[in-house]
């Protein structure tokens, strides 16, 4: 059978693969597959080893003629079109769970980033503008004890609360729907959105990518932030209008963001976002750890040999 790798990666996070398989792995460090070859490729594969980075839409799945599995080595899978995949009898595998304390990492290191004004130290340092010492140069938020709204309480959310309950931080969430006993867990308190935005320091955004979450945080929604919040988004990009999100900063309306993710990636340079002082950017890492990035691929190994093989994957995408 024949596999299509669709980036560069180390032959030991897919030994099960290479000894099986005839596997096609585009061989350029840090760059996708480009489509023109994905489409190529992917007309004889059986199986599809993804991430973030592709789009695995209806046109490419149409060149697809024998593929049998989509893994991707990702927790987020709205690039993949699954309704499409579904019609093919395509099953589709994700990493849930290997990235959760990583993501979570990143996450909290943005909002002290962000709050605290780390990068914009940095870049004073580097373009020799420090002057000296002076009582209120670069002062940013407290963290400790202040309020945290996390939208998208789920993994990835509960490891941040976990984060800011170190911090003393009070900790507020939003979902679809209340748990309970996640609430007991974590003294986690269940918010309606609004209320979440107005009382939160903090504004953690955490939920996946849908038709619903369709930039969630639009104009209404940082407009009833306060003016000294700081909002965080590790979860995808198009859950923000970027435009109001370049207004609420631009104006003064919130503090600050610190943002992984952006409604088009990679975001260029001149982006009018990335003109802003109180904002921190990251070009997509939440994962980015070695270990966790290494259980990703093999778990993703997994879940692409279960699916040629006949045995239900280790994380199927319902
Ligand atoms: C994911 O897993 O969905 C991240 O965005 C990439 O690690």
């Amino acid at each position: 059978m024949k596999i299509v790798i669709t980036c560069k990666l180390p032959n030991e996070a897919i030994e099960s693969l290479l000894e099986t398989y005839e596997v096609v792995m585009w061989e350029v460090e840090n760059e996708p597959m480009p489509r023109k070859r994905l489409l190529e490729e992917i007309q004889d594969a059986d199986g599809l080893f993804t991430n973030v980075a592709d789009q695995i839409d209806k046109d490419l799945l149409a060149h697809a003629n024998c593929l049998k599995v989509i893994s991707t080595m990702a927790v987020g899978y709205d690039n993949i079109d699954l309704e499409e995949a579904r019609k093919k009898g395509i099953v589709v595998g994700h990493t849930p769970g290997v990235l959760t304390e990583a993501t979570a990492d990143l996450t909290f290191a943005l909002l002290m980033a962000s709050g605290r004004r780390l990068v914009e130290g940095m870049d004073i340092i580097r373009q020799n503008k420090w002057k000296s010492w002076a009582p209120f140069f670069l002062t940013g938020q407290e963290i400790n004890r202040k309020t945290i709204g996390i939208i998208g309480l789920g993994r990835i959310g509960l490891g941040v609360a976990r984060r800011a309950k170190g911090f003393s931080m009070e900790v507020l969430y939003h979902n679809r729907s209340r748990n309970e006993e996640v609430e007991k867990e974590h003294d986690a308190k269940y918010c309606e959105l609004d209320e979440l935005l107005e009382r939160s320091d903090y504004v953690v955004l955490l939920a996946p990518s849908t038709k619903d979450t369709y930039k969630m945080m639009g104009r209404d929604q940082f407009i009833r932030m306060k003016n000294s919040a700081v909002f965080i988004n590790t979860s995808r990009g198009t859950n923000v209008d970027e435009d109001a999100l370049y207004e609420a900063l631009n104006s003064g309306e919130i503090f600050a963001a610190g943002l992984d993710v952006f409604d088009s990636e990679p975001i260029h340079s001149n982006h009018r976002i990335l003109q802003l002082r109180n904002v921190t950017v990251l070009p997509h890492i939440g994962s980015a750890a070695i270990e966790t990035r290494m259980a990703m691929a093999r778990l993703a190994s997994e879940n692409l040999r279960n699916g040629l093989e006949g045995r239900p994957l280790v994380h199927q995408v319902k």
